[in-house]
Parts: structure tokens; sequence; C-alpha cells
């Protein structure tokens, strides 16, 4: 699943970036489920746990809450090899009262919380915020499966445009818990917005929300089809760059290697050939806006150097290019005379630290 995909590629690189401090690392999962799927592929938790024992720098634990009591037994089971050598615990109850202990303690450590509930049902703003404004928020990240395509039945725009009930919808109220507030109506109600429009603002909105704790904030749409419906959004959050920039290119890589394995199942007889391109071998379009979107940038933000750039584009523009096509991309427009530096450098490559500029100008 891509959600998975997305978690267990991005554990690595950062557990490892965190080898420079020495602070504790708490990974959390606030909706666990039993640990493993029926066919045996790994879940959440136990990604999670093999990535903290192989890389955790051995100051890595992990948490684990279930208010479904059979799958706390399951993960349990599970989990047990780790829950002995101390790198998970599990325990039954509401995930909210995970992030409320958690944030109980005085104590300073490096958090990663990872939010994946069936629905919207029990994942509380709340609970999000209160993470996100611990004091030293910048070595919290969180990651956040947001069910969109639950967004519909819980709003019941039909029935309420009908006004066919007198008391409160009863499932408006996990929405104003699930999204922190009731500015969901505005978008959800209004019958000019088509469906995927209204989801859309909702997600922005709420997103605006998250930004406002936690510097950087981005999102991945999960698809079944090709422009089919958007399931539900990854989103993550952190107070590094650094740790966007990472994100960046795994939800690009992991949401286009997804779609080009769904447009290949549909070809069964081509499949197995090489027929069809790899789906990175053919990105001129997104070469070409990328083109344009580096000499607005440059224009309207000049002086800065060519790593500088490419954070201003993952902000603006997440998950739609890869780290390794901004580089090819601005080579280019260097080769193409578009673009230049006057950063002193060994040889005519550009490096990150090389300041960029548009030729000309
Ligand atoms: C989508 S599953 C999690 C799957 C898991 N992330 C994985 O990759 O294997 C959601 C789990 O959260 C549990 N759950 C649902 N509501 C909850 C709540 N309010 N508090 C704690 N756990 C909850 C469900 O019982 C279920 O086991």
């Amino acid at each position: 699943m891509i959600k998975d995909r997305v978690l267990s590629g991005y554990m690595k690189p950062y557990l490892a970036k965190l080898g420079t401090t020495q602070l504790p690392i708490i990974l959390m999962d606030s909706f666990a489920g039993p640990g493993k799927f029926e066919d045996g592929t790994p879940g959440s938790p136990l990604i999670m746990c093999q990535m903290a024992a192989r890389y955790g720098h051995g100051r890595c634990r992990c948490l684990f809450i279930n208010k479904n009591k059979s799958h706390h037994r399951i993960l349990t089971k599970t989990l047990d090899g780790f829950i002995k050598k101390k790198v998970a615990f599990t325990v039954a109850g509401e995930s909210s009262i995970l992030s409320s202990q958690l944030i109980a303690t005085n104590k300073n450590f490096v958090l990663f919380g990872y939010f994946d509930p069936f629905g919207l049902k029990g994942c509380e703003f709340a609970s999000i915020e209160k993470l996100l404004k611990r004091s030293n928020n910048r070595s919290t990240e969180v990651l956040i499966n947001l069910n969109v395509s639950g967004l519909h039945r819980l709003a019941a725009s039909r029935t309420v445009a009908e006004d066919r009930t007198t008391s409160e919808i009863k499932t408006h109220k996990i929405l104003d818990d699930a999204l922190g507030g009731k500015y969901w109506q505005r978008y959800m109600f209004d019958d000019q917005l088509k469906p995927e429009e209204k989801e859309l603002a909702v997600v922005n909105e709420y997103k605006s929300k998250l930004k406002k704790l936690i510097p950087y904030v981005g999102s991945c749409p999960v698809r079944e089809k090709e422009n089919g419906k958007v399931k539900y959004q990854i989103i993550f959050c952190s107070g590094h760059l650094d740790g966007l920039a990472l994100m960046n290119d795994f939800m690009c890589r992991i949401y286009n290697e997804h779609m080009h394995s769904v447009f290949t199942d549909n070809l069964p007889l081509l499949k197995s050939t090489d027929a069809i391109p790899d789906w990175s071998s053919d990105r001129n379009r997104e070469k070409n806006e990328l083109r344009i979107i580096i000499a607005t940038a440059i224009k309207t933000n000049p002086g800065r150097a060519r790593l500088g750039y490419w954070h201003l584009i993952i902000q603006n523009h997440f998950m739609k290019f890869l780290n390794r096509e901004y580089n090819a991309v601005t080579r280019m427009m260097l080769d193409r005379g578009e673009i230049d530096s006057p950063t002193q450098r060994p040889t005519t490559k550009l490096n990150d630290g090389c300041i960029l500029r548009l030729s000309g100008v």
C-alpha cells in the first residue's frame, strides 16, 4: 500500500539523520492496528519496529495504541520480540490518550507521530495540535492519513440541503473534531462546487491550520486509478526543510510508481514486456514546467543559492518534481545560457551552494 511505502521509505533516512542528536527518539502510532496484514505484509507497527531496531541508534522507542482490544492483543503478540527488547510498547485505549501523556512529560525527545485511522472518527485535530505545540516542536514530525472519501457521507450535504432534519446531524461532530472547526461547512454545503473541489478546499484549509502550528506541510493524494477519486491524502508536517525535502522525493516517486502500476495493470499483455517505459523516463512536460518555475523563482526571489530555490519550489509545488530533475533542469538552463552563477567553483558544474541568476538581467 502506498501509505506503508511512504512510511517505510522515509523511516530509514529520517532515523539516519537523527544520528547526530543525542535525544531519545519516539515513534508513535496512534491507530496501530494488528501490526501486519492478513497476507503477512508488515503494517505500520512492524515497519516502525524493524526500522527502529536497525537504524534507531539504540535510542528509539515505538509506542502503539489501539482502541480495538482484539487488534491490541494480536499486535502485542506480533511485536513480542520487540517488546522484550524494550523497543516496542503497546497499550489498549483511545488514541488521544497517547498524545496527552506524551506532552505531559517534560522530557525532551524527538517525536514522529503517525495517524492512520480507518475513517475520520477519533482522529482529533486537538491531539495533533497538542503534539505540534510542544515547545521544541522543531523536533516533531507528523504523518496523517486524512480520509477524504468519507467527507461527503459525514457532511450529509443532501440531507442538510433538503432540511430533512431539525436536530443537529451527529456525524458533523466527527468532522468538527477531526478537522478542528466548522470551516468544512463553508465548502461541503456550497452547491456551486464539484465534489472534488469541496474535498480539495477542505484539505487546503486543514493544511493551513497545520501550517500555523509547524512551518512545513505537504501532502500526497492517493487514488485508485488515474484521474480517479482521491481516497485519502497523506499529509506530512515537519519543522525542518530537510524533512520536507526528503519526503518530497519519496512522495513524488512512490505516487508516480503507484499510478504507473495502476496503468500497467490494465495492460496485462504488455506489462511483462519492456514496451511500456518506466514512469520516470518521460517527464518532459514536468521538466518544461519546472524550467518556468525556476526562472520565476529566481526573478521574484533574487540572490539565493541552488538549494535555496529548491526549498522554495518544494514548498509551493510539493511532490511534483524530484530533486535530481531540478538539478538536471538547472544544469540545462546553465548550458543554454538562461541562467548563470557568480559563485567561484572548481569546475563549471553547479552545486547546492551556487548563487543562481537569470542571464542578462
Ligand atoms: C487503518 S487501521 C491502522 C493500520 C495500520 N496503520 C497499519 O498500517 O497496519 C486503524 C486502526 O486504528 C484503530 N482505531 C480506530 N479508532 C481508534 C481510536 N479512536 N483510538 C485508537 N485506535 C483506534 C482500529 O481498531 C484499527 O486497528
